[in-house]
């Protein structure tokens, strides 16, 4: 039996396949180290979506040569994931002294054949069919759960790497998504994400996204309920209406907008435009007291400054209150390497650097508007600037601190906002 060390890097899709291998590994009676120093196997689960993200395994990777060559002569480094898929064989060369094996995205189950094989050779990076993986309760909070429910895209955007190491995309067959997501409950489960890299284009050919979001809210007993990330263009009022609907649906939003501008939405291929988009979040403002956030790509090749500038705008006007902002890196693959117009670097940064600014300024707007509102916050762990302090999450996803004992974690209370410290909700609970 061996010892097994974890990293994970990248979105909630690599976290939820983290989670379920290492209840894979458990099962199969090995067991997980708590630091790598005694561990036989560590497994770097990784990611390729910027170049910052691909950077940062090159440094773990030179951190494990170290500890072979110091602390843990016998140390095997496996790398998954979505860099493992996209650069297998040029990590394995670089550092052949220390990986044994490139294991892509797929059929991550089949991994643990490597101890029994006791291979040190091996780069496995088919993508024939993608297996689902039985979701479980996350390992940081054992009352949360991430359920992939899709996998793969078939969207292309055009600055984006996930189509090449994901594959295309499945959806996984409903009534086994509501087994899933029973088997979580029964286990103390009690808010899941439903997860796909195109989450609202669900579709087994029995149920349509809202009809399966409404199926679990209805059917299963789960507390809390939310899904990520979803795509304008396939954003519809029967989502809205689901959500509206069904008490235990967190009342939020993940809607990418990445660009303001018409022309450069096109470039992107992001196959719907500024209208289109605006008209979506007017239906989704229907929803009282929701909670949108987005992701948004400055610099992208060819980007003028008044097109820029159109993005800001839609940024003041939609006012969302949590961007996930990014300037633009030139993958492997991607189209928009191909196009005229490479933005430099200084721009780029500069370019982010004044909406960054932006957001946060509308951010700080917005927390004022929550005073002296209730709502049923989640509870899930010490603040860990103050330990008299424990955090939750409200049922539109707001981030709330408050003054109580630990045993709160794990229940959901009402809490009033009554008060913001550096920009952060404080509350008090009222029932
Ligand atoms: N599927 C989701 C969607 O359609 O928005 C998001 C997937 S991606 C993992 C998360 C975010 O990373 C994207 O929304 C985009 O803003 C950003 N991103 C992807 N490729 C990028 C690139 N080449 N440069 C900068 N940001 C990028
Ligand atoms: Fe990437 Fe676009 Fe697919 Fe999202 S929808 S994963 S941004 S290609
Ligand atoms: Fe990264 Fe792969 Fe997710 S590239 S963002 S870990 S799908």
């Amino acid at each position: 039996m061996a010892e097994f060390y974890i990293e994970n890097y990248g979105c909630q899709m690599n976290l939820a396949e983290a989670d379920s291998l290492k209840d894979l590994i458990l099962r199969e009676g090995h067991s997980i180290a708590d630091s790598p120093l005694k561990a036989d196997f560590v497994i770097i689960n990784t990611c390729s979506v910027r170049k910052t993200a691909e950077d940062r395994i090159y440094g773990r990777l030179g951190y494990y040569r170290g500890l072979k060559q110091t602390k843990n002569p016998f140390i095997k480094v496996i790398v998954m994931g979505c860099m493992a898929q996209n650069t297998g064989e040029e990590l394995k060369n670089e550092f052949y002294d220390i990986i044994v094996a490139i294991w892509g995205t797929y059929n991550k189950q089949k991994l643990l054949d490597i101890v029994n094989e006791n291979s040190s050779d091996i780069v496995y990076r088919e993508m024939t069919a993608y297996d689902f993986m039985e979701a479980t309760p996350e390992s940081k909070f054992p009352f949360k759960a991430f359920l992939p429910i899709s996998h793969g895209c078939n969207n292309f955007c055009s600055y984006c790497i996930v189509p090449y190491v994901r594959g295309r995309e499945i959806s996984r067959n409903s009534s086994e998504v509501i087994d899933n997501v029973r088997r979580l409950v029964d286990k103390g489960v009690l808010e899941i994400t439903l997860l796909g890299q195109n989450v609202n284009s669900y579709n087994d050919g029995n149920l349509n996204f809202p009809l399966l979001l409404d199926k679990i809210a209805n059917h299963t007993g789960i507390r809390r309920l939310t899904f990520l990330t979803s795509h304008p263009k396939d954003f519809s009022k029967e989502l809205v209406d689901v959500i509206k609907s069904n008490k235990n649906i967190l009342k939020y939003i993940h809607l990418p907008l990445q660009s303001g501008n018409n022309r450069i939405l096109n470039l992107m291929n992001r196959k719907y435009t500024i209208e289109k988009y605006l008209e979506d979040i007017e239906i989704a403002k229907t929803i009282e007291d929701v909670v949108l956030s987005t992701d948004i790509i400055v610099g992208f090749p060819g980007e003028t400054e008044e097109e820029f500038l159109e993005t800001i705008e839609v940024v003041k006007r939609v006012k969302f209150n949590e961007a996930f902002m990014y300037y633009y890196n030139p993958r492997p693959h991607v189209k928009a390497n191909e196009l005229d117009g490479q933005i430099p670097l200084s721009e780029k940064k500069r370019r982010l650097a004044y909406l960054i600014d932006i957001q946060n300024a509308i951010k700080n707007q917005l927390t004022k508007n929550y005073i002296n509102k209730e709502y049923e916050v989640l509870f899930e762990a010490q603040s860990k600037k103050n330990k008299n302090e424990i955090f939750g999450r409200t049922s539109n996803n707001l981030i709330v601190f408050t003054e109580a004992d630990k045993n709160i974690i794990e229940t959901i209370k009402r809490v009033r906002i009554d008060s913001i410290s550096n920009n952060v909700l404080k509350g008090n609970i009222i029932s």
